[in-house]
């Protein structure tokens, strides 16, 4: 079979070249993108002028049905076919005759393989925001039945001070906050198309650029015909949200893995969501989060890959480019995976109360508000510190903690103690005693809750707008 671009060759490919160079075996996952943009692009040729009416129809009905011939897996695929462009093009070639071959007229691979990841990406980031969505939505109803949950906050990981598990919780949802803000900022981004300019330096057929971008939905076209066909800014900055993304997944995991230890014992993960040993009959591994945890290093592998391939290559677009490809692919494999499972993995986590209770009365997480006691009665907060210090010095010396000292064993550190202080060091005294904006204070909480479910209620109408702006097609 000729090559569709082998007029100037005398010579057959080399068999190892060929297989090296294509990129049919990964790039078959554009080929729905491929026929939404050739739609688009050959309406358009039409509505120009540039192609007879007729002749579009029939490439029209032809695109259909190699997209029929897709979608139920019968369009083989070949290698000496090179990428996903040239085999759709091929195939339309067999089906439809020559005429299919005017589709191409006024394009090139390097503005129809930018336009095919632009309207790639811009469909799986609004996926993405909506998987985030559901992780924020487990970790609210976590955090909802856990509003009078007490386990130690940490610092160092050493016990520091005494939060709601709620607030814990609301935390991540803070950070999956920030990540669907990045994603939904990067589809402006995004949603800019590339097609119309050529090669590299646009083309000397009339077409209308714009008129392409309205049928695909894009918010406008690239300014400049070189900087269109290489830039990879946007598929970049895709894998710097998943990487921070997973990141923070990653943090998650690690403490899931953590508390479930039996040094820990604060959670215990469902069965579903856990796996046996082959040795060790007692055991019952965190793998999800473990892995989520593993499989972070790849992500951002792939986007350090992706710098690199860049860094240094010169204007407008070079073979080298093709390697943006497989670690997209490989992001968006990894994120599915991992948003897919954390959302129910959360949801069905149950909570030891007791166990972090327990970790929360043993230990000298209230020294603070103790000394905030202090410093409440005139005391200047150094001088407080020092002597709250000796106090826990005290108890430790005598297997003490702070509630269990009797009033005269306080007025030795110093004279400003009063019965007061059993109030105050109450575990929930000391959670409540933060209430201020952010703070762990359960009302504090509970406002916080009820704005994270605004602001989801806000990404779901996000979603289901843009996601049907996603997908728009010719
Ligand atoms: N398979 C190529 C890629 O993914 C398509 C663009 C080819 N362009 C070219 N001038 N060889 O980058």
């Amino acid at each position: 079979m000729s090559k569709l671009w082998g007029g100037r060759f005398t010579k057959k490919t080399d068999q190892l070249v060929e297989e090296y160079t294509a990129s049919i075996t990964f790039d078959k996952e554009l080929a729905e993108e491929d026929i939404q943009g050739s739609m688009a692009h050959v309406t358009m040729l039409g509505k120009c002028g540039i192609l007879p009416l007729e002749d579009v129809a029939k490439i029209k009905d032809g695109l259909q049905q190699v997209l029929a011939m897709i979608r139920k897996g019968e369009l083989e695929y070949t290698i000496a076919n090179e990428d996903i462009h040239m085999n759709i093009e091929k195939t339309l070639i067999d089906l439809i005759g020559p005429v299919g071959g005017k589709l191409h007229t006024g394009r090139s691979r390097n503005d129809q393989v930018a336009t095919d990841m632009h309207l790639y990406l811009r469909k799986r980031v609004v996926e993405f925001v909506g998987l985030l969505q559901k992780l924020q939505e487990a970790l609210i109803a976590q955090a909802k039945a856990n509003i009078d949950t007490l386990v130690p906050g940490y610092t160092h990981l050493q016990r520091a001070q005494p939060i709601l598990l709620a607030h814990h919780l609301m935390a991540y949802v803070s950070m999956f906050e920030r990540d669907i803000d990045r994603l939904k900022d990067s589809y402006k981004r995004i949603n800019v198309l590339p097609l119309g300019a050529g090669a590299l330096a646009g083309t000397t057929f009339p077409i209308d650029r714009h008129y392409v971008a309205e049928l695909l939905g894009f918010d406008g076209v690239y300014e400049n015909s070189l900087d269109a066909v290489s830039d990879r800014d946007f598929i970049i900055e895709f894998l710097a949200s998943a990487s921070t993304l997973m990141m923070h997944l990653s943090r998650m995991s690690e403490e899931m893995v953590l508390w479930m230890s039996t040094e820990f014992g604060f959670i215990e993960l469902d069965d579903a969501f856990c796996t046996g040993s082959s040795i060790m009959p007692q055991k019952k591994n965190p793998d999800v989060a473990e892995l989520v945890r593993g499989k972070t290093g790849r992500v951002y592998g792939n986007l350090v890959g992706l710098l690199t391939v860049l860094k240094s290559l010169p204007l407008a677009y070079n073979k080298d480019m093709q390697e943006d490809k497989e670690g997209m692919l490989d992001t968006v494999r990894t994120l599915q995976g991992a948003l897919q499972l954390f959302a129910p993995m959360v949801a069905t986590m149950k909570v030891n109360k007791d166990r972090m209770r327990q970790a929360v009365n043993q230990d000298f997480s209230n020294a603070t508000d103790i000394a905030d006691f202090l410093v409440n009665k005139g005391l200047p907060f150094r001088e407080a510190h020092e002597v709250i210090g000796k106090t826990v010095l005290y108890c430790i010396q005598n297997g003490k903690f702070l509630l269990d000292l009797k009033l005269e064993e306080f007025l030795q550190f110093s004279e400003l103690f009063d019965e007061r202080i059993y109030d105050v060091l109450q575990p929930e005294a000391v959670v409540n005693a933060r209430n201020v904006y952010g703070g762990t204070a359960a009302p504090q909480v509970s406002a916080a809750i009820s704005r994270a479910e605004a602001a989801i209620a806000d990404t779901a109408t996000w979603v289901e707008e843009y996601l049907e702006r996603a997908h728009k097609t010719v």
